[in-house]
């Protein structure tokens, strides 16, 4: 293995997190999986309820028939099942107030990490740059390298309430900017970005000609009743907009493997005519799954009141540690944890792992802005007891490190 990197293709030269990294990343590698044999608690890995169970009992029924009947061991159309396209339609336009097509405006994926690829893969030419807000989810970092582009970072201040600052992206924009990569809300800051803000967002994206990619994964959990506003939605946005959605965190169903893109007529004749080579097609099984979920969504609500219990947990717990900041997280099921006064924040990370035995993220993960912070799950176990136990062993350890460290 003397030069690997010389074979690879450009983009993929460098990817770290494989077998031979000592990087540890949650979504990468094999090091969580080591971690959990450890007896880690792991509350560094965005999974609602993990390890704990969390299928709905009417969808596990479906889960069931599709394999007592048989029909799990065949493929859908590699766009997905009619169906669910059709119940996916109907949440789209009553959530996203998109009134689209389910034969025309959808297409079904294997969960939105390989949406997101997808997505944007069609619009890439080697060079051209993706402005992405940082900090966010890492995989819109690397993504654009992957495809022979670049990601060029755009700072969200943790002073502005991490809202998009326009002047900072008119600062990054230059000839080769092909597209601005969101995820809304955001992942790791649970920041839901006001209609307002993305009303100025799209302004600019329409200024520069821009294609705007919206991960919204999270759409589902928002909390204090802030406006969730779908950017497709907005003037002069369906054409240039490709929505990103899944069934892994707002439904807890992230091992089924479900996700969804939206997108107008012009784009998805692209991705239904690329589905077959890049997708193959969405597991079966898991699609009539999906059915079921879409058509009995009242567990969501469960789900969420569970999610807004352990964000006030974290931010009680982890809020009383002196040198800790916390905000209340807007969404999601994970706080974004500012812990820079009591030091470097892969040090921390390192420790919690060692003496509190709880895997969390370092911030550094999520773009340079997020140094000197924690992301740290907080929907993951199916007991808030056990959970509040795990938030308590980070709060002490952090006590300890701080007194360690002279802090
Ligand atoms: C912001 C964001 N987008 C997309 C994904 C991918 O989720 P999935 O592939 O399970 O749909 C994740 C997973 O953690 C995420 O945090």
């Amino acid at each position: 293995m003397a030069d690997k990197n010389s074979k690879l293709g450009a983009g993929y030269a460098g990817v770290q997190g494989g077998l031979f990294s000592k990087v540890t990343k949650a979504d990468v590698g094999d090091a969580f999986a080591q971690m959990a044999g450890d007896k880690v608690i792991l509350m560094g890995w965005a999974d609602p309820f993990y390890p704990d169970p969390s299928i709905p009992d009417v969808v596990k029924q479906t889960m069931l028939e599709a394999f007592t009947d048989g029909f799990a061991s065949h493929y859908t159309m590699p766009i997905g099942s009619l169906e669910l396209r059709t119940e996916i339609a109907k949440k789209v336009k009553a959530y996203n107030h998109l009134d689209v097509d389910p034969r025309r405006n959808i297409i079904v994926t294997p969960g939105s990490d390989s949406a997101l690829f997808f997505a944007m893969h069609i619009f890439m030419n080697p060079g051209d740059e993706v402005l992405v807000p940082d900090p966010s989810y890492p995989s819109n970092f690397l993504n654009p390298k992957l495809m022979g582009g670049t990601a060029v970072p755009v700072p969200l201040k943790a002073e502005d309430n991490y809202r998009f600052d326009i002047a900072a992206f008119e600062k990054a924009v230059t000839p080769k900017t092909k597209m601005v990569l969101i995820t809304h809300p955001n992942n790791p800051t649970a920041t839901v970005f006001r209609k307002e803000n993305l009303e100025e967002l799209a302004k600019f994206v329409i200024r520069h000609d821009l294609i705007l990619v919206s991960d919204q994964a999270f759409e589902d959990i928002v909390f204090d009743g802030i406006e969730f506003v779908t950017p497709a939605s907005l003037p002069g946005m369906w054409e240039r907009t490709i929505t990103v959605c899944s069934i892994s965190k707002g439904m807890g169903l992230s091992g089924f493997r479900v996700g969804y893109i939206v997108a107008c007529d012009a784009y998805m004749d692209v991705y239904y005519g690329a589905a077959v080579n890049v997708l193959g097609a969405t597991n079966t099984a898991s699609q009539l799954g999906a059915i079921t979920a879409f058509q009995n969504p009242g567990f969501m609500q469960k789900y969420k009141q569970h999610y807004d219990r352990r964000r006030k947990d974290a931010v009680e717990i982890l809020g009383k540690v002196p040198g800790v900041s916390i905000e209340m997280p807007e969404s999601g099921f994970f706080c974004w944890v500012n812990v820079s006064k009591l030091g470097d924040s892969a040090e921390i990370t390192e420790y919690l792992a060692k003496h509190a035995k709880v895997a969390v993220n370092d911030g550094v993960n999520y773009g340079a802005q997020g140094k000197g912070y924690l992301r740290i799950i907080n929907g993951c176990l199916g007991s808030d007891e056990e959970s509040r136990q795990a938030l308590e062993r980070i709060a002490a350890a952090l006590v300890r490190y701080a007194g360690e460290n002279g802090k």
